[in-house]
Protein backbone atom coordinates (compact mmCIF):
# COMPACT_ATOMS: atom_id res chain seq x y z
CA UNK A 1 0.00 0.00 0.00
CA UNK A 2 1.13 3.86 -0.88
CA UNK A 3 1.50 5.64 2.34
CA UNK A 4 -0.36 8.01 0.80
CA UNK A 5 -2.79 5.53 1.17
CA UNK A 6 -2.37 4.29 4.43
CA UNK A 7 -2.68 7.89 5.96
CA UNK A 8 -6.13 8.46 4.18
CA UNK A 9 -7.71 5.37 5.73
CA UNK A 10 -6.21 5.65 8.91
CA UNK A 11 -7.60 9.27 8.80
CA UNK A 12 -11.17 8.09 8.18
CA UNK A 13 -10.79 5.39 10.62
CA UNK A 14 -9.80 7.48 13.18
CA UNK A 15 -12.42 10.20 12.52
CA UNK A 16 -15.12 7.29 12.70
CA UNK A 17 -16.81 7.75 16.26
CA UNK A 18 -20.69 6.96 17.86
CA UNK A 19 -22.09 10.27 17.35
CA UNK A 20 -25.69 10.91 18.07
CA UNK A 21 -26.22 14.82 18.05
CA UNK A 22 -26.79 14.45 14.53
CA UNK A 23 -28.40 16.62 12.22
CA UNK A 24 -31.24 16.32 8.56
CA UNK A 25 -28.58 18.23 6.78
CA UNK A 26 -25.76 16.07 5.25
CA UNK A 27 -22.50 17.29 2.86
CA UNK A 28 -23.19 15.11 -0.04
CA UNK A 29 -26.49 14.36 -2.34
CA UNK A 30 -28.60 11.11 -1.95
CA UNK A 31 -27.43 10.15 -5.05
CA UNK A 32 -24.15 10.47 -3.99
CA UNK A 33 -24.80 8.60 -0.40
CA UNK A 34 -26.59 5.81 -2.84
CA UNK A 35 -23.43 5.90 -5.00
CA UNK A 36 -21.39 5.14 -1.51
CA UNK A 37 -23.83 2.66 -0.48
CA UNK A 38 -23.25 0.99 -4.38
CA UNK A 39 -19.31 0.88 -4.12
CA UNK A 40 -19.43 -0.38 -0.62
CA UNK A 41 -21.80 -3.38 -1.85
CA UNK A 42 -19.37 -4.24 -4.68
CA UNK A 43 -16.01 -4.13 -2.79
CA UNK A 44 -16.64 -5.62 0.68
CA UNK A 45 -15.70 -9.23 1.16
CA UNK A 46 -18.28 -11.70 2.38
CA UNK A 47 -17.61 -15.40 3.34
CA UNK A 48 -17.57 -18.05 0.21
CA UNK A 49 -18.37 -14.72 -1.55
CA UNK A 50 -21.84 -15.36 -0.93
CA UNK A 51 -22.76 -11.61 -1.47
CA UNK A 52 -25.45 -11.94 1.53
CA UNK A 53 -25.32 -8.32 2.73
CA UNK A 54 -28.49 -6.34 1.62
CA UNK A 55 -28.67 -2.95 2.78
CA UNK A 56 -31.75 -0.81 3.25
CA UNK A 57 -31.48 3.10 3.06
CA UNK A 58 -33.74 5.04 4.59
CA UNK A 59 -34.51 8.62 3.99
CA UNK A 60 -37.14 11.47 4.96
CA UNK A 61 -40.14 10.16 6.31
CA UNK A 62 -38.95 6.75 5.86
CA UNK A 63 -36.57 6.89 8.10
CA UNK A 64 -38.92 8.35 10.45
CA UNK A 65 -41.50 5.87 9.90
CA UNK A 66 -38.28 3.18 10.64
CA UNK A 67 -38.01 4.79 14.22
CA UNK A 68 -41.78 5.24 14.69
CA UNK A 69 -42.48 1.19 14.25
CA UNK A 70 -38.94 0.70 16.21
CA UNK A 71 -40.46 2.30 19.15
CA UNK A 72 -43.75 0.52 18.79
CA UNK A 73 -41.63 -2.91 19.03
CA UNK A 74 -39.89 -1.85 22.01
CA UNK A 75 -42.98 -0.29 24.07
CA UNK A 76 -44.27 -3.41 25.34
CA UNK A 77 -41.10 -5.04 26.63
CA UNK A 78 -40.00 -1.56 28.46
CA UNK A 79 -40.91 -0.74 31.59
CA UNK A 80 -43.09 3.05 31.02
CA UNK A 81 -40.42 5.06 33.11
CA UNK A 82 -37.32 3.37 31.43
CA UNK A 83 -39.66 3.92 27.81
CA UNK A 84 -39.25 7.74 28.20
CA UNK A 85 -35.36 7.58 28.11
CA UNK A 86 -36.06 5.37 25.14
CA UNK A 87 -38.14 7.91 23.69
CA UNK A 88 -35.68 10.47 24.07
CA UNK A 89 -32.91 8.43 22.18
CA UNK A 90 -35.14 7.92 19.54
CA UNK A 91 -36.46 11.45 19.03
CA UNK A 92 -32.06 12.18 18.58
CA UNK A 93 -31.96 9.24 15.86
CA UNK A 94 -35.25 10.96 14.43
CA UNK A 95 -33.18 13.90 13.99
CA UNK A 96 -31.05 12.36 11.97
CA UNK A 97 -30.81 12.04 8.09
CA UNK A 98 -31.44 8.44 7.84
CA UNK A 99 -31.36 5.52 8.81
CA UNK A 100 -29.14 1.95 7.13
CA UNK A 101 -30.49 -1.30 7.59
CA UNK A 102 -28.34 -3.90 7.36
CA UNK A 103 -29.69 -7.47 6.65
CA UNK A 104 -28.10 -10.65 5.80
CA UNK A 105 -30.02 -12.59 3.12
CA UNK A 106 -31.44 -15.95 5.15
CA UNK A 107 -32.24 -18.09 1.62
CA UNK A 108 -28.69 -17.63 0.25
CA UNK A 109 -27.43 -18.76 3.90
CA UNK A 110 -29.57 -21.59 4.14
CA UNK A 111 -28.33 -23.02 0.92
CA UNK A 112 -24.92 -22.67 1.91
CA UNK A 113 -25.98 -24.79 4.99
CA UNK A 114 -27.12 -27.12 2.62
CA UNK A 115 -24.21 -27.20 0.30
CA UNK A 116 -21.73 -27.02 2.51
CA UNK A 117 -22.36 -29.44 4.93
CA UNK A 118 -18.94 -29.12 6.78
CA UNK A 119 -19.03 -25.74 6.92
CA UNK A 120 -22.79 -25.36 7.73
CA UNK A 121 -22.50 -24.73 11.40
CA UNK A 122 -20.26 -21.19 10.67
CA UNK A 123 -22.14 -20.20 8.10
CA UNK A 124 -24.27 -17.86 10.82
CA UNK A 125 -20.64 -16.89 12.46
CA UNK A 126 -19.36 -15.83 8.59
CA UNK A 127 -22.84 -13.83 7.96
CA UNK A 128 -22.59 -11.78 11.18
CA UNK A 129 -18.52 -11.26 10.04
CA UNK A 130 -19.32 -10.48 6.37
CA UNK A 131 -22.55 -7.80 7.56
CA UNK A 132 -20.43 -6.37 10.45
CA UNK A 133 -17.50 -5.60 7.78
CA UNK A 134 -20.29 -3.49 5.59
CA UNK A 135 -21.22 -1.99 8.39
CA UNK A 136 -17.52 -0.74 9.41
CA UNK A 137 -17.03 -0.18 5.57
CA UNK A 138 -20.40 2.17 5.64
CA UNK A 139 -18.93 3.99 9.21
CA UNK A 140 -15.21 4.61 8.14
CA UNK A 141 -16.65 6.14 4.94
CA UNK A 142 -19.74 8.33 5.94
CA UNK A 143 -16.85 9.59 8.72
CA UNK A 144 -14.00 10.43 5.86
CA UNK A 145 -17.12 12.08 4.17
CA UNK A 146 -18.04 14.48 7.41
CA UNK A 147 -21.31 12.45 8.17
CA UNK A 148 -21.63 11.15 11.58
CA UNK A 149 -23.00 7.82 12.67
CA UNK A 150 -24.23 5.45 15.10
CA UNK A 151 -24.73 1.84 15.54
CA UNK A 152 -28.08 0.54 16.74
CA UNK A 153 -29.07 -2.86 17.57
CA UNK A 154 -33.02 -3.25 17.79
CA UNK A 155 -32.63 -6.32 15.94
CA UNK A 156 -34.64 -9.08 16.47
CA UNK A 157 -37.69 -7.43 18.14
CA UNK A 158 -38.25 -5.55 15.17
CA UNK A 159 -37.21 -7.82 12.45
CA UNK A 160 -40.71 -8.53 11.22
CA UNK A 161 -42.55 -5.20 11.55
CA UNK A 162 -39.58 -3.30 9.68
CA UNK A 163 -39.73 -6.39 6.83
CA UNK A 164 -43.42 -5.66 6.35
CA UNK A 165 -43.80 -2.08 6.22
CA UNK A 166 -40.86 -1.62 4.02
CA UNK A 167 -41.97 -4.69 2.08
CA UNK A 168 -38.50 -6.16 2.18
CA UNK A 169 -38.23 -10.02 1.87
CA UNK A 170 -39.27 -12.47 4.88
CA UNK A 171 -35.77 -14.07 5.06
CA UNK A 172 -33.69 -11.54 5.35
CA UNK A 173 -32.15 -11.33 8.77
CA UNK A 174 -31.62 -7.81 10.36
CA UNK A 175 -28.35 -7.23 11.93
CA UNK A 176 -27.71 -3.21 12.56
CA UNK A 177 -29.45 0.13 12.34
CA UNK A 178 -27.20 3.07 11.20
CA UNK A 179 -28.58 6.28 11.86
CA UNK A 180 -26.43 9.12 10.15
CA UNK A 181 -26.45 12.92 9.45
CA UNK A 182 -25.07 16.02 9.84
CA UNK A 183 -22.26 16.57 12.98
CA UNK A 184 -23.60 18.80 14.77
CA UNK A 185 -21.68 17.74 18.29
CA UNK A 186 -18.26 15.86 18.54
CA UNK A 187 -18.09 12.64 20.25
CA UNK A 188 -18.94 13.15 24.01
CA UNK A 189 -15.82 11.84 25.14
CA UNK A 190 -12.04 11.23 23.76
CA UNK A 191 -11.57 7.60 22.08
CA UNK A 192 -11.25 5.22 25.36
CA UNK A 193 -8.39 2.33 25.60
CA UNK A 194 -9.79 0.35 28.28
CA UNK A 195 -7.18 -2.29 26.97
CA UNK A 196 -4.43 -0.97 26.06
CA UNK A 197 -3.14 -1.40 22.37
CA UNK A 198 -0.06 -3.20 23.45
CA UNK A 199 -1.60 -5.88 25.55
CA UNK A 200 -3.92 -6.34 22.16
CA UNK A 201 -1.37 -7.22 19.75
CA UNK A 202 0.86 -9.83 19.47
CA UNK A 203 4.02 -9.91 17.21
CA UNK A 204 5.63 -12.90 16.64
CA UNK A 205 8.99 -13.74 14.78
C1 LIG B 1 -20.80 -4.84 17.46
C2 LIG B 1 -21.13 -3.47 17.98
C3 LIG B 1 -22.36 -3.24 18.56
C4 LIG B 1 -22.72 -1.95 18.99
N1 LIG B 1 -23.98 -1.71 19.46
C5 LIG B 1 -24.34 -0.46 19.78
C6 LIG B 1 -25.68 -0.16 20.14
O1 LIG B 1 -26.57 -1.02 20.11
N2 LIG B 1 -25.99 1.12 20.47
C7 LIG B 1 -25.03 2.11 20.47
O2 LIG B 1 -25.38 3.27 20.76
N3 LIG B 1 -23.75 1.86 20.13
C8 LIG B 1 -23.39 0.60 19.78
N4 LIG B 1 -22.10 0.33 19.38
C9 LIG B 1 -21.09 1.41 19.45
C10 LIG B 1 -20.03 1.16 20.54
O3 LIG B 1 -20.56 1.35 21.81
C11 LIG B 1 -18.87 2.12 20.25
O4 LIG B 1 -18.37 1.85 18.96
C12 LIG B 1 -17.74 1.98 21.27
O5 LIG B 1 -18.16 2.41 22.53
C13 LIG B 1 -16.52 2.81 20.86
O6 LIG B 1 -16.89 4.18 20.66
P1 LIG B 1 -16.68 4.90 19.25
O7 LIG B 1 -17.61 4.26 18.27
O8 LIG B 1 -17.01 6.35 19.49
O9 LIG B 1 -15.25 4.71 18.83
C14 LIG B 1 -21.75 -0.92 18.93
C15 LIG B 1 -20.50 -1.17 18.35
C16 LIG B 1 -20.20 -2.42 17.87
C17 LIG B 1 -18.87 -2.64 17.21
Amino acid sequence: MQQADFHALQAAADKRRSLYDLSDILPISMDELRGLLSEILRTTPSGFNSQTARLVLLLGDEHLRAWDIIQSCVQPLTEPTAFEKTVDKMNGFRRAAGTILFFEDGAILRDLEQRFPKFANNVPLFSAHTNAMHQYAVWMQLASLNIGANLQHYNPIADDALKAAFNLPPAWELHAQMVFGGILSPASKPREQKRPVDERLVVIG
